[in-house]
């Protein structure tokens, strides 16, 4: 099975489940990981939450779009302002080849609220681009470091 996780990381969290997520992929095949890097982040908290919760798309960094080479699809993003960070939208907008393969998508959260709401909102438009097959966990920021809880959502997730 070749698998990717593309995710994008602010201040960590997405990162550490991101690589908790690729240890267990590893076990089952080969796997490529992206992490995208926005170019015109807002810097504040308040120009952050704008962006996203407007759902701006956000410049990023040249990466591999073409996703048709691998059966399992991974995304993760932060949630913010209940939507997606920018640099993920641009990815869900830019990205190809998603048409009936497997996709894992999944957030790292504050308080929760909107986390449904970003889920949501990345499988509404990887579903107009011909995905079907989702799976979506979620882990609070205060877990991340907790690899055993971490391990068993996302284990829950991909069995
Ligand atoms: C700009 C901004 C907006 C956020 N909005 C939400 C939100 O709507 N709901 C929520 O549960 N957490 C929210 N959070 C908390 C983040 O989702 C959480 O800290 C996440 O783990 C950060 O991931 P990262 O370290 O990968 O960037 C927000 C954080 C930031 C910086």
């Amino acid at each position: 099975m070749k698998s990717i996780i593309v995710y994008y990381s602010y201040t960590g969290n997405t990162k550490k489940v991101a690589q908790d997520l690729k240890e267990i992929l590893t076990e089952k095949g080969e796997i490529d990981s992206i992490e995208l890097s926005s170019i015109d982040e807002a810097k504040s908290f308040l120009g952050q939450c704008r962006r996203a919760f407007f759902k701006k798309r956000a410049q990023i960094a040249p990466v591999n779009l073409d996703l048709s080479k691998y059966d399992l699809i991974c995304l993760g993003t932060p949630v913010w302002a209940f939507k997606p960070a920018p640099a993920m939208n641009t990815y869900l907008d830019k990205c190809s080849g998603v048409e009936g393969k497997e996709i894992i998508l999944f957030t790292t959260y504050g308080s929760g609220r909107g986390n449904e709401q970003c889920l949501n909102y990345m499988q509404g438009i990887l579903a107009k681009k011909g995905a079907t097959n989702f799976r979506r966990f979620s882990v609070q920021q205060g877990e991340v470091n907790n690899k055993e809880s971490v391990l068993s959502e996302i284990k829950s997730a991909i069995s």
